[in-house]
């Protein structure tokens, strides 16, 4: 049995008061949906402190992004090692922003889920296709194609331990949701790929949706088969809405 996770992307938002009071909002729900694992992503500069606040809390820390490298001349860069200093248990890896926007490959988004495992944390590989693939039908290959480059580099096993993301690019911040049919038919299609490799990993592999997921739409996200949470955007900025979104992921227990 999987267990669901919800996750709360705040990307390029947040402050220190904010996030305080967010975090000190979602405490008691995280305690009350006991049967889900909860994690919020801030910003890498905000790391320590939400850190720290949710020490001995339910309430589980991931980063956004990180480097493929160790140590060294990047600039700008933060390692696997710097966010296990923080406690940090997940790092997002090819969120499709950071694809589109900062021109991440493939090969760097493989290169990173295989150094996120080397160091103990847990990948969280983004995948998902624009509207002019789903349109050209080249959905499942440009799906099939960010999968296969993780099982290239670093085989089947890496899927025992990381966290799939299927985040229709089209569905991202723009208030249109895939429809829980249309989550569940890349779902399974992603798992039926895993399955070609391990059936047994692949039954395991949790596999979240995220794209405009709502306290509105997250019931019937979370109700398909092969949806085992979420990775949520703009709602995760709102106590109210995040707190929903938990207890809907708790219902389909
Ligand atoms: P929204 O929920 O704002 O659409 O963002 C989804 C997302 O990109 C989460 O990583």
């Amino acid at each position: 049995m999987r267990r669901p996770l919800v996750m709360g992307n705040w990307k390029m938002n947040g402050s220190l008061v904010a996030n305080q009071a967010l975090l000190d909002a979602l405490a008691p729900v995280a305690t009350e949906c006991s049967g889900i694992d909860i994690a919020v992503c801030p910003s890498h500069i905000y790391l320590p402190q939400v850190s720290s606040i949710c020490e001995g809390s339910a309430i589980q820390v991931g980063a956004q992004n990180m480097c493929d490298q160790d140590k060294g001349a990047f600039t700008g860069e933060v390692s696997a090692e710097m966010l296990r200093d923080f406690d940090i248990n997940y790092v997002l890896v090819g969120h499709s922003e950071r694809r589109a926007i900062y021109g991440e490959t493939d090969v760097q988004v493989a290169a990173k889920v295989e150094k996120a495992l080397q160091k103990g944390l847990v990948p969280v590989l983004c995948v998902g296709e624009t509207l002019e693939e789903r349109k050209s039908g080249d959905m499942q290959q440009v799906i099939e194609t960010q999968i296969r480059a993780v099982l290239q580099h670093s085989t089947i096993k890496a899927f025992a331990q990381l966290v799939v993301a299927y985040e229709p690019v089209w569905a991202i911040g723009t208030g249109e949701t895939a429809t829980p049919e249309q989550a569940q038919e890349v779902h399974a299609f992603i798992r039926d790929l895993l399955a070609q490799e391990s059936a047994e990993i692949a039954a395991r592999t949790t596999i979240l949706y995220g794209g405009s997921v709502s306290a509105a739409n997250a019931d019937a996200l979370f109700a398909m088969p092969d949806v085992d949470g979420g990775l949520v955007g703009g709602a995760s900025l709102k106590a109210g809405d995040f707190a929903a979104i938990c207890r809907a992921a708790q219902g389909s227990l």
